[in-house]
């Protein structure tokens, strides 16, 4: 069968990580797969470090939109990051026919609802295992793994930089400001370290988990955020003597009235696992009323981690892609407006 043919539009940290992996263990990947996976196009900003990476052989352009023009592509890969020229390029990938992988929380937390029912009228799928903890495999355990169960809560270390200042902040006693340069320095930290530590990048992939769990379309507007800036050392060093870590969770579950949505500190007890998510790992605990509690642990940023995932949409993509379109089912389909407004 003809491999499927992949776009990559943004070769940064995770687009190198995509085609390192892609590369190393094309063997596994494609018998996974049912057929080869090949990135043929690449498009990014700077050609020269793009070409640094894919070598000759592989198209580089500097415009996107040639990707997208070309018919041969079959799935575009979004890593560019933000809402702007991401959301159109999305839109205009779903447009023309391609199926769309992105790792990029921010636009599907806050233009999700949009790209969803364009790609459910084009019949393509929009595929974003990345854009939520990065390698742990927390969308495909919500929509596969656990889709027996009726979904009590989420709660979750669900962004990195966060949990790496906190900890170092305890266990080295060292400032904030020392800490958030060091995590900066790792490649933890958004471009913009303040949608990290005021707690919207965690805010944005809570939403998405939310909308997942319970059906409901993507709120982040609807969410309450609030960040680790106004934490002093002390206020770790008093809840540790309480017998307490201080951790920035990603809470959504059920309420009386409808569906709680929230990121802030919280107090978790020292002995409980979650607090002893050290680093920049992430951590998603998940009750489900027939399962009970299941815990996911791993990184949740990085080149290769979050290339993991992008890659484990790839294979889902391409299996489908074989399928009748006419029996394909959309990628994330919400329950019609249920729980609208139940945040309120
Ligand atoms: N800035 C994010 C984090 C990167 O620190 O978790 C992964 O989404």
């Amino acid at each position: 069968m003809k491999p499927i043919q992949v776009g990559l539009l943004g070769i940064g940290t995770v687009g190198s990580g995509v085609f390192n992996v892609l590369a190393r263990n094309q063997d596994e990947i494609s018998r996974r797969a049912g057929r080869g996976i090949e990135i043929t196009m690449v498009a990014d900003l700077d050609v020269a470090r793009a070409k640094a990476v894919v070598g000759d052989g592989i198209q580089v352009v500097n415009d996107a939109r040639a990707i997208i023009a070309n018919p041969d592509i079959d799935i575009v890969i979004e890593l560019i990051g933000g809402y702007g020229i991401a959301r159109a390029l999305v839109l205009e990938a779903i447009a023309a026919g391609k199926h769309v992988v992105t790792a990029n929380k921010a636009l599907l937390a806050v233009h999700g609802t949009e790209i969803f029912a364009a790609a459910s009228a084009k019949g393509v799928m929009v595929a974003f295992e990345a854009a939520v903890a990065g390698g742990i495999p927390i969308i495909k355990a919500l929509r596969e793994g656990l889709t027996a169960n009726r979904i009590q809560w989420i709660a979750g270390i669900i962004n990195g930089t966060t949990n790496f200042i906190l900890s170092e902040m305890r266990s080295k006693g060292l400032d904030f400001d020392v800490v958030l340069k060091e995590a900066q320095r790792l490649g933890y930290a958004e471009a913009d370290p303040t949608f990290d530590i005021e707690g919207v990048d965690a805010a944005h992939k809570a939403t998405i988990m939310s909308a997942i769990a319970f059906g409901i379309p993507v709120q982040f507007d609807k969410a309450y955020v609030e960040g680790i800036t106004k934490l002093s050392a002390a206020d770790i060093k008093y809840a540790e003597q309480l017998g307490y870590r201080i951790k920035l969770l990603g809470i959504t579950k059920r309420a009386e009235k409808g569906i709680e949505l929230r990121v802030h500190p919280s107090l978790v007890p020292s002995k409980r696992l979650i607090a002893n998510v050290e680093g920049a790992m992430n951590a998603v605990v998940v009750q489900g009323d027939a399962v009970g509690t299941t815990l996911y642990y791993g990184k949740g940023a990085g080149s290769e981690p979050t290339a993991s995932a992008v890659i484990a949409d790839l294979v889902d993509i391409a299996r489908l892609h074989t399928a009748d379109p006419e029996h394909r089912v959309p990628h994330l389909a919400f329950q019609a407006n249920t729980l609208q407004g139940a945040m309120d």
